[in-house]
């Protein structure tokens, strides 16, 4: 197989219904902006021409983790030439507060106290970016340190500080479960963290209008949220300002709460000067104020029996949120949510620590805290598995969720439609898992520097905010007299196809073309109080909406027509032909012309709320999601024992995008979401110093996955035949995050290679990232501990005597 094998050959779920969609509806149509994309004529925030006498800002970071500001002398950067202004936390005419979740204990600018490396004391307004940046470093600030929590074992050390409540999820009796338990292991898994790594960094141009008007272009993932916190700083209300954000350059969570400090900062400016203001982070600062995914450290007990169920399950999930609260509490909820990836638990308790540090404040980041939970769970699979001798795919098949009792999860929700050992078994049997697996293990018992492994690995991830009140959209659709259409809704773009998935309902319920439908870029002058674009659900929520809007005005326009032409409305449908009623069809054209002329109304707005949710924190007990999402990934890979360095040889991947809305652009996120996922559990490491410095701020110190570190096969197919039960938007499923978790399949790749060491009986406890340097030191200690127990038990027939020669 080739290289391209998974681009050119991937077959397409409903490829039938769909393959001569290209010009209407649900299909694999191209992205809205393909063209614009691969010939640099998308506009991004800092291709949009520049407003006349645009100032650029810069921020004046902590240099201390954590420590009293003593003084604050900026009296060189004020007098350094081409500064207009510099601007401190009493400058600000509202509120000095940014905290996305009303925590209060998040500054725009330090007051007195700085608790993070990289955390904005004051801002430089010049005339020129390059001039503002050598401003901001003549500063003098003289701090008094106090001690720094930098990371999960010091903040445990020191009283464990929270930046959230913790949250309780149990069910049965944990406790006593365990202790009956036939057999029994408790261990801990850590999971480092993530750096976005947007293409884009965070950006925004804030321009002054009358009246107390701003104008914030931001590349925000919630403009909303952002209009909100720009107009609580300048102590405005809110129907003054207005966000609007055409596309952005990824966004991946990173950009959900992370984007406002700029967009504020850049409206400060323009608020303050009077003139259009700039502010475009450099990577480095970009890296150096804003959070991360969050790392975790998750303690676990089991209890099992000696076939591998699963009989009892309490894990303790702990993050390094950093030094604000920011979404740290729903993304620890969410861990937890997902730390039974698909198995039942007879008996269980979860429970979540919200650590707070004095690092960047993490935040959303591609499954927001999910990932982070489903490899806590399979972690535990593996212990099972390597305890008990079994392939850990039949661990997983084991403990499934299934029906009757077996399908409740520990938040008491009801898995209505588990169909994770039918997504694993037929990946099995399509990638030919077990004759490869077989195959594998015949050359490692050769093999002495090169060792090949391979897991299969499912994710079922809950779709919808758990915070409930999210969980709704609003759209606004114009119909104009010449038969275009304009879309605007409530989510936004970030590379994700989103737009285009929104243009294709329009299409499909008008029966136009793609050149008559055209999508405008977000903004909350026209579509008000939406939710953040996030939890993979933009396509559900603002699919709903749109197609309510649409359905308002073909009502309109199907009721004139049935008049007009004295026919049941039933009788009415829109085709490629026109506006037909059996064999009289008008064109759209025409028939919007008509209907303007007889005053009826071509424009509506749209809303959507989804059904049936709930959640209660408190009882920890609820339906928090509308449905799951399901697939399973198996991989491949060969790691050598000398260096570490590995490679992915394989991927095949099947997921349920249900009945997807454009097979084309759901494959897409899937392969981009799977590297992104290997990408976080292998190469990408976050390293702080002893002071609190990030030390991997650059492309130069941290390691995203290049072209050439994707699978050398990858083959990702769609569920076929698989609609939603639920009543989605053309009963397909949110995609956008949940096959991030596909990249934990690499990871027990690299654990099964390393597992041959001790003939497959000892878990190898590999944890995350799992780069070169950490491959080797476990390699080391699988080796020294059985080395050890030979020296002890050298007859030991559970052990079984390793076959991996040492090297
Ligand atoms: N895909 C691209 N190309 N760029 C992105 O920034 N963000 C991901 C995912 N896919 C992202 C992406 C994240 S974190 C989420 S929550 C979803 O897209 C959001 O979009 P959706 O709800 O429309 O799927
Ligand atoms: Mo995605 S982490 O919900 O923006």
């Amino acid at each position: 197989m080739s290289d391209v094998q998974g681009l050119m050959d991937t077959p397409i779920a409903g490829s039938g219904r769909h393959s001569a969609a290209e010009g209407a509806g649900p299909g694999s149509m191209k992205h809205e902006s393909a063209i614009l994309h691969v010939t640099g004529q998308a506009q991004y925030i800092d291709d949009l021409s520049e407003p006349k006498g645009l100032l650029h800002v810069v921020a004046g970071l902590s240099e201390k983790a954590h420590a009293r500001l003593v003084s604050v002398d900026l009296s060189a950067v004020r007098d350094y030439p081409g500064v207009v202004r510099v601007i401190t936390a009493a400058d600000i005419p509202g509120d000095n507060q940014t905290s996305p979740v009303h925590a209060n204990d998040e500054p725009l600018l330090a007051v007195d106290l700085v608790q993070h490396v990289g955390q904005p004391i004051f801002a430089v307004v010049a005339t020129d970016r390059a001039i503002a940046r050598r401003a901001v470093r003549l500063a003098r600030i003289d701090y008094d340190e106090l001690p720094a929590l930098l990371d999960i074992d010091a903040a445990r050390a020191n009283g464990s500080p929270l930046v959230w409540r913790p949250l309780t999820m149990e069910r049965g009796a944990v406790g006593p479960a365990l202790e009956s338990a036939p057999r029994r292991l408790s261990g801990c898994v850590t999971i480092g963290g993530q750096e976005h790594f947007y293409l884009e960094g965070q950006v925004a141009l804030a321009q002054p209008g009358e009246a107390g008007e701003m104008r914030v272009w931001s590349s925000t993932q919630h403009p909303s949220e952002t209009q909100h916190l720009v107009a609580s700083v300048l102590g405005r209300p809110h129907h003054l300002v207005t966000t609007e954000i055409r596309r952005m350059g990824g966004g991946f969570g990173g950009k959900e709460s992370q984007a406002n400090g700029c967009a504020c900062l850049a409206a400060l400016a323009a608020e303050l000067t009077g003139q259009a203001a700039k502010m475009r982070l450099d990577r480095d600062d970009d890296m150096m104020i804003t959070g991360k995914r969050h790392d975790f450290q998750v303690r676990y007990d089991v209890g099992f029996t000696s076939q591998g169920d699963i009989l009892a399950v309490d894990m303790e999930l702990a993050a390094r949120c950093g030094w604000s609260a920011d979404l740290s509490g729903p993304v620890t909820d969410r861990a937890l949510f997902h730390a039974d990836n698909a198995y039942y638990y007879p008996d269980v308790r979860f429970r979540s620590q919200a650590l707070k540090t004095n690092t960047q404040s993490n935040t959303a980041f591609r499954g927001f805290g999910g990932p982070q939970g489903i490899v806590a769970a399979e972690r535990v699979i593996e212990e099972i598995a390597f305890a008990t001798g079994q392939d850990p795919l039949d661990i997983r098949l084991r403990n499934v969720y299934g029906t009757g009792e077996r399908n409740l999860t520990p938040y008491h929700m009801v898995v209505e439609d588990s169909i994770s050992d039918l997504v694993m078994t037929q990946l099995a049997e399509r990638c030919d898992y077990r004759h490869r697996k077989v195959a594998l293990r015949a050359f490692n018992a050769t093999s002495r520097m090169l060792r090949k492994g391979i897991a299969l690995v499912p994710v079922k991830f809950g779709i919808s905010f758990t915070a409930t009140h999210y969980n709704q959209a609003g759209a606004l659709v114009h119909v104009y007299t010449d038969g275009s259409v304009q879309v605007n809704h409530g989510g936004t773009e970030m590379g994700q196809g989103l737009h285009t998935k929104m243009v294709q309902i329009v299409m499909q319920e008008f029966a136009l073309p793609a050149d008559s439908v055209r999508i405008t870029a977000t903004t909350t002058g026209k579509v008000p109080n939406t939710s953040a674009t996030a939890a993979s659900s933009g396509a559900d929520l603002n699919g709903m909406a749109v197609l309510d809007a649409v359905s308002q005005i073909k009502g309109r326009m199907i009721a004139f027509a049935a008049d007009k032409w004295q026919v049941a409305p039933e009788t009415i449908s829109f085709t490629p032909e026109g506006v037909c009623s059996g064999d009289e069809c008008v064109s759209f054209r025409d028939l919007v012309w008509q209907v303007y002329f007889a005053r009826i109304s071509l424009s509506a707005s749209g809303f959507y709320k989804t059904p049936k949710i709930s959640w209660d924190a408190a009882t920890g007990r609820g339906r928090p999601f509308y449905y799951f999402a399901y697939g399973a990934a198996c991989a491949e890979v060969t790691l050598d024992l000398l260096t570490g360095e590995n490679t992915i040889d394989r991927v095949d991947i099947l997921h349920d995008a249900g009945q997807s809305l454009n097979p084309a652009i759901d494959i897409g996120q899937i392969e981009g979401a799977f590297v992104q996922g290997a990408g976080w559990l292998t190469t990408e490491e976050l390293v702080w110093d002893e002071k609190g410095r990030l030390r991997t701020h650059a492309p130069s110190t941290y390691k995203i996955p290049a072209c050439s570190d994707r699978p050398h096969i990858f083959n990702v197919m769609l569920l076929e035949d698989a609609p939603n039960r639920e009543e989605t938007i053309y009963r397909s499923k949110a995609v956008g995050e949940p096959p991030l978790v596909h990249g934990v399949a690499v990871l027990h790749a690299l654990s099964d290679a390393i597992a041959s060491l001790g003939d497959y009986r000892r878990c190898p406890g590999l944890d995350a990232p799992a780069t070169p340097e950490r491959l080797l030191r476990t390699i080391m200690a699988m080796k020294s501990s059985v080395a050890q127990s030979s020296d002890t038990r050298p007859s030991s027939a559970a052990v079984g005597a390793p076959t991996g020669e040492s090297v």
